[in-house]
């Protein structure tokens, strides 16, 4: 499919005003998406498991205007106008408009809010985004209602992707992959798909997300996928994402959870190392996330667990793990990981079934 399929071909009866809202939730890539190229397009194919409760909710209220010269919204952060959100916002609305044409017709007023605490370090623009895109996606829905399920989440994805690429996978549940990849059919570099073949001990995997750094991104992800642009490693990293992503679907089929493991920590320090290793160069991780790492192998091999951890492009680190293991994990991050976090805090998460109307 191609992108002039986003772009209605019909006009439609548009609503005078109305309201909308969703709830989007955040996902955490098993198989990292890191380098992008054209207009946020992925260098390799990434797989994500859903998140549940980490999730942000957005309503969208709309009212025709007189004028359609510019753009005009106003976007409230837990119950706050938040201008600083703004030129983010307005690079969204000029990249997805082509698709949405009626955007310019309106006035929005955003309102915002996100389940996980604000400057957690928690990455909001996945869930946010998503949640943005599905709302204005609704209203053209509104207007237009033989559109498909399928149609509806395949654009919302396309249109989360736009405003950050890693939103492209929070549109659906439990599984999804973004990118085109040869053994994933209808998988795409423009929008992400549900993937359906996960074994039962995945459908309700733990994500307990330890919050070592807690203040601004060192590295903002825009800047670091510009990093791959030249880097030493560059292909070798897209090559070896794509087989990752190979060896694992049928891990995520049988429940292999030595390979599972294998395979989730090695992208993560795979994706670590690719900051380490560019121009100018990063090191994102804490003395902190080390320590949990250590830790987190030492317990694996003294109790014989399957727990294991991944990041993204900071210092927090989530911890993986089947729900059976649930309050033993739960104990050992009590007594032995917390103290590396930041007040001592820590999110509980789990896999999710995707976006839902509100
Ligand atoms: C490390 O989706 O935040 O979390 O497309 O520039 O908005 P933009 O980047 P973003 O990158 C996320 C990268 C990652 C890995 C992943 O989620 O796959």
């Amino acid at each position: 499919m191609q992108e002039q399929q986003f772009i209605p071909s019909k006009k439609f009866q548009l609503p005078k005003e109305g309201r909308v809202a969703w709830e989007s939730p955040s996902n955490i890539a098993l198989v990292k998406y890191w380098g992008k190229y054209g207009e946020q397009l992925p260098k390799n194919a990434s797989i994500s498991f859903t998140l549940s409760h980490c999730k942000t909710t957005t309503q969208l209220s709309f009212e025709k205007k007189d004028t359609i010269e510019n753009f005009s919204f106003e976007i409230y952060l837990d119950g706050k106008r938040t201008e600083s959100f703004e030129p983010k916002i307005k690079k969204f609305f000029e990249r997805v408009e082509v698709y949405l044409p009626f955007l310019k017709q309106y006035h929005f007023k955003i309102e915002t809010q996100n389940s996980f605490p604000h400057s957690s370090g928690i990455a909001s623009s996945a869930s946010g985004m998503s949640a943005l895109a599905l709302c204005l996606l609704q209203l053209e829905r509104q207007a237009d209602s033989a559109m498909t399920e399928e149609f509806f989440n395949k654009k919302a994805s396309f249109l989360a992707r736009l405003g950050s690429g890693s939103a492209a996978r929070s549109i659906q549940g439990n599984l999804v992959v973004w990118g085109k990849h040869k053994s994933v059919k209808n998988s795409s570099n423009l929008y992400g798909v549900a993937y359906d073949g996960l074994h039962d001990i995945f459908k309700e995997y733990q994500d307990t997300i330890l919050l070592v750094d807690r203040g601004e991104k060192q590295v903002s992800s825009t800047v670091g996928h510009d990093l791959m642009h030249n880097h030493p490693f560059a292909d070798q990293r897209f090559k070896q994402a794509n087989e990752n992503l190979e060896k694992l679907l049928p891990v995520l089929a049988s429940g292999n959870l030595e390979e599972f493991i294998h395979i989730v920590e090695q992208e993560a320090l795979s994706l670590h190392a690719m900051m380490m290793t560019s121009h100018p160069y990063f090191i994102l991780m804490k003395p902190n996330t080390l320590q949990i790492i250590n830790k987190i192998w030492e317990f694996r091999k003294s109790h014989n667990s399957k727990v294991c951890f991944t990041l993204d492009a900071g210092a927090n680190v989530h911890v993986l793990y089947p729900k059976k293991e649930k309050e033993q994990v739960l104990d050992f991050i009590k007594n032995q990981l917390v103290v590396y976090c930041q007040k001592a805090m820590y999110l509980c998460d789990e896999v999710g079934s995707g976006a839902k109307s509100i």
